[in-house]
């Protein structure tokens, strides 16, 4: 007592007394319950156990709440305003969970690992956070107030998930795209995704040009490369006037007054040639002594540019006189380069009337050849017939002051355009995600070979699956049984919702149905509330999506409910420290 008094005395500062009966309580715990001792820097924040289950139920319910509204056809919208005034109005749950400021650090994971699917599927990102957080959620009543251990709800969220990877297995809808593009199927898919995303006739006209753009990209022996649809914007018209232009459109046009825009039976050439006065005089150490030797050097630079134009032009005349002889028709040349044309070559061409497009980006001219045929070619002098691709129409127009090249009428493109035309950057963007949404829907249609019926089907058939299973399986599971069938119920309960229908009524009417029969998948009318069999109607959802809601929502769900402490963590946690 003597040496813990004198201790005390020749302490300065409330902090060290602190300390010292910390110290001292601490090895007291060690050493009597052979605990071990909890060593946090003072000033780390740190919360846990009930409060932390607390805390992110709380976060996942908030990210619930503000997600669910934007699922379906007829969610509602959310306006971003960035700090720099920029404003993007959205029910894309990707861009919401990328966009939104989030703080919460569970929400904030919520939302990066739920919008990870949109990544790899580029669809469902609002039904995977809504799965996941009606997880967690869900899971407080078992939890906290009936005191089961988080390990024993998280162990039946595995069982469960795999009754459900069985049920969507035997939901797939075959198809076969192989043998014959199913233009109608993939137009439904299609239509399904984006009419979530824009309004439904703008939807329709672009779902359709979408599978025609896939179709032109389509080769059944090689993997899908969307890179082959450019998506090109412009601020004018309306949205509606967007539309797929089987060819190019290149951001650029010709550089000479006298060349001409517009051009009907265009045979093409692919250059990678300078056709540029390369000024030797100051670029090498080419030296000369008097005005006679630099101007010697000026011609024959010149000539040496000139002749590969001159080139050109000879083998311009040779095809178009040549094809004129074979088939009657008047054809037209031109040129689209990857490097320089000066000047004085673009006059000489004019004078051919010869369009040539000079400095245009490696990769559209990899895409000039996929559309209208022939080869990129290096060298002017041993140019065939067989270097030239063709068009049918090559134009240029001129938009906002500036010039835009379009490319048509081209006879087996392997590449294509979406030419987005709408009033406002955000309508912009909002086509802009909406076509890169339903290209990957269409994509994933084609890799997955199959689909499963829309609008809530196989949520609806999962819960029914699961109450099912409850009833056989003994012991705690099920509990997470209870929770995994209700969370799944949400996604068409909230689509009932959002449309403004009495929910309950037309759930229990659709559960009570498919009960009755459970061989025919059965999902909501969001116009009536009735049940649908929603394939029928053509209404369908990607099978990959689903597969990737039911591994991802499980995942990250078990892993929210087994945290028992949050620590901020990092090296520095005070002023003091640093
Ligand atoms: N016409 C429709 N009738 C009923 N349900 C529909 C209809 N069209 C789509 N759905 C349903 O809407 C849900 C998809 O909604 P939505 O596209 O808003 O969310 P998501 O795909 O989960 O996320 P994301 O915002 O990334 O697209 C799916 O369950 C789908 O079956
Ligand atoms: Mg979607």
């Amino acid at each position: 007592m003597y040496i813990f008094h004198s201790l005390f005395l020749t302490f300065h500062s409330f902090g060290d007394i602190f300390f010292f009966f910390f110290f001292f309580f601490f090895i007291d715990l060690f050493c009597v319950s052979q605990m071990s001792v909890h060593m946090l820097n003072k000033k780390a924040d740190s919360l846990r156990s009930t409060n932390v289950l607390l805390t992110n139920i709380n976060a996942s319910k908030g990210m619930y709440e503000i997600i669910k509204t934007n699922l379906g056809p007829k969610g509602s919208y959310k306006m971003l305003v960035s700090g720099a005034g920029a404003i993007k109005i959205t029910k894309d749950g990707n861009v919401l969970l990328n966009e939104m400021m989030i703080q919460h650090p569970t929400a904030s994971m919520l939302s990066r690992i739920c919008s990870s699917i949109d990544e790899m599927l580029g669809d469902g990102s609002s039904s995977n956070l809504i799965v996941a957080t009606s997880l967690i959620y869900l899971s407080e009543k078992y939890i906290l107030y009936e005191g089961i251990h988080p390990r024993i709800i998280t162990q039946g969220f595995d069982t469960a998930k795999s009754i459900l990877f069985d049920l969507l297995e035997s939901m797939k809808i075959q198809v076969n795209i192989e043998n014959n593009f199913d233009y109608e199927l993939l137009f439904n898919v299609c239509k399904t995704c984006i009419r979530t995303k824009l309004p439904y006739t703008l939807a329709d006209k672009l779902a359709k040009e979408l599978v025609e753009s896939i179709r032109i990209i389509y080769d059944p022996t090689k993997q899908l490369d969307l890179h082959m649809v450019e998506i090109m914007d412009i601020k004018r018209h309306m949205s509606i006037d967007t539309k797929l232009v089987s060819g190019m459109v290149l951001d650029h046009g010709c550089r000479h007054p006298n060349m001409p825009s517009k051009l009907k039976n265009c045979l093409i050439l692919v250059l990678n040639v300078s056709l540029e006065y390369e000024k030797s005089e100051v670029f090498s150490s080419f030296v000369y002594s008097n005005a006679e030797d630099r101007n010697k050097l000026v011609q024959s630079e010149r000539k040496f540019t000139d002749d590969k134009v001159k080139k050109i032009i000879e083998l311009k005349k040779l095809i178009v006189e040549k094809k004129l002889k074979e088939t009657g028709k008047e054809y037209s040349f031109a040129i689209f380069n990857q490097k320089g044309i000066d000047p004085i070559s673009l006059d000489l061409l004019a004078k051919e009337n010869i369009m040539a497009l000079r400095r245009i980006k490696r990769r559209n001219l990899e895409r000039i050849t996929l559309c209208c045929g022939g080869n990129p070619c290096n060298n002017v002098y041993d140019l065939t017939e067989d270097d030239l691709g063709y068009a049918g129409l090559v134009y240029e127009i001129n938009i906002n002051d500036e010039k835009y090249t379009f490319i048509e009428e081209v006879i087996n493109p392997k590449s294509c355009t979406m030419f987005i035309q709408a009033p406002n950057d955000y309508t912009i963007k909002q086509i802009k995600d909406a076509i890169r949404d339903g290209l990957r829907s269409i994509k994933n249609t084609i890799e997955d070979k199959c689909v499963i019926s829309g609008a809530g089907s196989f949520e609806i058939a999962a819960y029914c699956k699961l109450k099912e299973e409850e009833k056989k399986i003994k012991g705690k599971q099920k509990f997470s049984f209870d929770i995994y069938a209700n969370s799944m119920l949400n996604i068409p309960k909230i689509l009932l919702e959002n449309s403004g229908l009495d929910t309950h009524q037309s759930l229990f009417k659709v559960i009570d149905q498919y009960n009755a029969n459970p061989v025919e998948p059965l999902g909501v009318d969001l116009d009536t509330g009735e049940p649908i069999v929603a394939h029928v109607k053509g209404i369908y959802d990607n099978y990959s999506v689903k597969k990737q809601i039911l591994s991802i929502a499980t995942a990250i769900s078990q892993q929210i409910i087994l945290v028992d402490e949050i620590i901020r963590a990092g090296k520095s946690m005070g002023g003091e420290d640093k």
